[in-house]
């Protein structure tokens, strides 16, 4: 089954899809990271767009998200997470006949999409999530040394909001017209929306 994880930023896609790669087996797929790897090379083209909060051009996202699916762990299935966020994008997918059969659109208010991404950290050493505004850190995670992204600076946040609600809300009917479109309530802890997610899965699955 081939998933998309859809939602604005700070929706929870990257925290529900760590649930979902546990109980598919397949990979999970999140242009971020993608991005993330790239912004990291010499030279790079994408860490500009991405410290302003904007999207990298559709040509350079789509050639890595592109190549990354053509990979052999994709056949039976993934998780893409962040991708597609504009029409181009989406009908990039169709043109490469790479159906997707199910589309996980998380639904969240802005106040609280501004209060996760605020209070979201990464353990350097680990690469796990954590939240000073919406969750309690584990005992033994040291708070002074998780660090913060620099997208998740408030203006940048504001920019990425503007730029769903701009660029990717428009995907929304392109599904739903395609009839893959599912939405879940994100707001509640995530335990609770992993339950939905999984519930609704469960239901296309039968
Ligand atoms: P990307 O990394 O994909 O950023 P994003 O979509 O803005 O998503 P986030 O990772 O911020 O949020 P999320 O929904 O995964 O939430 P998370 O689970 O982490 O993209 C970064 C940049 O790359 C883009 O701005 C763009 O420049 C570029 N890019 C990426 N894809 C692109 C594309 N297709 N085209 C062009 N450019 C592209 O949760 C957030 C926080 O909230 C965490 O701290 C978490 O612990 C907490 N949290 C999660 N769920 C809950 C809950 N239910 N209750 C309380 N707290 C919660």
């Amino acid at each position: 089954m081939n998933i998309v994880m859809f939602g604005p930023p700070g929706a929870g896609k990257g925290s529900v899809s760590a649930f979902l790669v546990g109980e598919f087996s397949y990979p999970h797929i999140a242009a971020g990271d993608i991005i993330r790897e790239e912004s990291r090379k010499p030279q790079n083209k994408v860490r500009a767009y991405m410290e302003k909060g904007e999207l990298v051009p559709d040509t350079v996202i789509m050639q890595l998200v592109g190549s990354r699916l053509r990979q052999p762990d994709c056949r039976e299935g993934f998780i893409l997470d962040g991708f597609p966020r504009t029409i181009v994008q989406a009908e990039f997918l169709e043109r490469q006949r790479i159906p997707i059969d199910i589309v996980i659109n998380l639904e969240v208010d802005e106040d609280a999409i501004v209060d996760r991404l605020s209070g979201r950290r990464m353990d350097p050493k680990t690469g796990q999530i954590y939240n000073l505004n919406t969750m309690e850190l584990p005992e033994g995670v040291d708070r002074e040394k998780l660090v913060q992204r620099p997208d998740d600076k408030p203006e940048v946040i504001r920019k990425r909001i503007e730029v769903y609600k701009k660029q990717t809300s428009p995907v929304i009917e392109y599904y739903r017209e395609r009839n893959v479109l599912l939405n879940i309530d994100g707001n509640p802890e995530l335990g609770q929306v992993v339950g939905s997610v999984r519930e609704a899965l469960q239901k296309v699955r039968e």
